[in-house]
């Protein structure tokens, strides 16, 4: 099919982070002397010399500055920590842990065509926790490579795996990594996980994790792995509405894409996320794994991220579902797609 593609690459505007931050004053210096050294121990970073560690410093101490002020609004719905992205100025961090390559105006293949399958679902229920019904693998770390893309794509092929055949089958996205190149795929640089759906639909299947395990940098592509699972395609989900994402979701996991690269989403530890201000440029992708209210009332949406259990609630986020932007809160609705078993 011809696939009209005018790829937008994750251009980083982003400037280094500036080594001159106010002077907060000794005290504040001395603790964040204090906790730039427990931080270390506790996430077992290692510098190379003393010249490094000074340079890390004055980011990780603007990143516990902004964590610190944060948590000092009680306003919030959630709470920021410092993590191991803490001591990584924004164009290190999107380089290495985002990775979403939009493929702009995209036409052809089955999405924009077919009918949304699940407009008519009309019991989508308060809640949903695909973690439950035993959908959903433990949470991943795709480490320093930007490729989101896979991970999005795998967790949403493994949950409508396990609705299908009844049995949850954690599988490989070093396979995704090394074998769907080309087209939008750049591996670690970046890829969509829209190609990552053809590439299994085309490949006829998808290994398991443990055949084809996961090293965060590209190798070549192994062709002789026996397939795990296999799709029969993908379909978007109609743009801008979460009201079809919630009935879609109500059916299985979603892969989405996010901006996921503020310095909120970045230090995200607990509650409900929200950020007004994250617009939507999404370079991110993740996979909505369920929804539901929290018990001060709000509606959210449950992401499963790949950035390891360290970041936010064990792995996941919470985040403000049904906002007054049609395309949710830091675009999550803009480019939502859903595999076909
Ligand atoms: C606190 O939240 C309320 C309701 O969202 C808002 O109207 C108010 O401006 C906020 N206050 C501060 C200090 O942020
Ligand atoms: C939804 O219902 C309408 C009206 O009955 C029908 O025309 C349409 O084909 C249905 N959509 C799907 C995807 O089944």
């Amino acid at each position: 099919m011809a696939s009209v593609m005018f790829l937008i690459l994750a251009i980083l505007l982003c400037s280094r982070t500036s080594g001159a931050t106010s002077r907060g004053g000794g005290l504040f210096e001395a603790s964040a002397v204090e906790k730039h050294e427990q931080w270390m121990s506790r996430f077992h970073r290692v510098y190379a010399h003393d010249a490094e560690k000074a340079s890390r410093f004055e980011i990780f101490k603007k990143n516990l500055k902004f964590v610190e002020s944060f948590n000092m609004n009680t306003n919030k719905t959630y709470k920021l920590d410092v993590n191991k992205f803490s001591d990584l100025t924004d164009e290190e961090f999107k380089a290495r842990y985002m990775g979403m390559v939009v493929p702009e105006g995209m036409t052809g293949k089955s999405q924009e065509t077919v009918s949304f399958r699940y407009e008519n679902v009309s019991e989508t229920g308060e809640s949903k926790d695909w973690r439950q019904e035993g959908a959903v693998t433990p949470i991943k770390d795709q480490g320093q490579c930007g490729c989101c893309w896979a991970f999005a794509a795998v967790a949403a092929v493994e949950a409508v795996t396990k609705i299908a055949n009844g049995e949850l089958v954690s599988l490989s996205e070093q396979q995704l990594l090394d074998c769907s190149i080309g087209d939008n795929n750049m591996g670690c640089d970046g890829g969509s996980s829209l190609t990552a759906y053809d590439y299994i639909k085309d490949n006829q299947g998808i290994t398991r994790e443990e055949n084809y395990p996961y090293q965060a940098s590209q190798q070549t592509c192994q062709t002789t792995v026996p397939a795990a699972a296999t799709i029969r395609g993908y379909e978007a989900v109609p743009k801008d509405d979460e009201e079809a994402l919630l009935k879609a979701v109500s059916q299985q996991p979603v892969s989405v894409g996010i901006v996921g690269s503020g310095d909120a989403f970045k230090h995200y530890s607990s509650g409900i996320f929200e950020d007004e201000g994250c617009g939507t440029d999404s370079h991110h992708a993740v996979t909505i794994v369920g929804y539901g209210t929290s018990e001060e009332g709000i509606k959210y949406w449950l992401l499963k991220n790949s950035w390891g259990e360290s970041w936010g609630e064990n792995g996941y986020m919470r985040i403000k579902r049904d906002v007054n932007e049609p395309q949710g809160m830091c675009g999550l609705a803009h480019r939502a797609y859903y595999p076909v078993a």
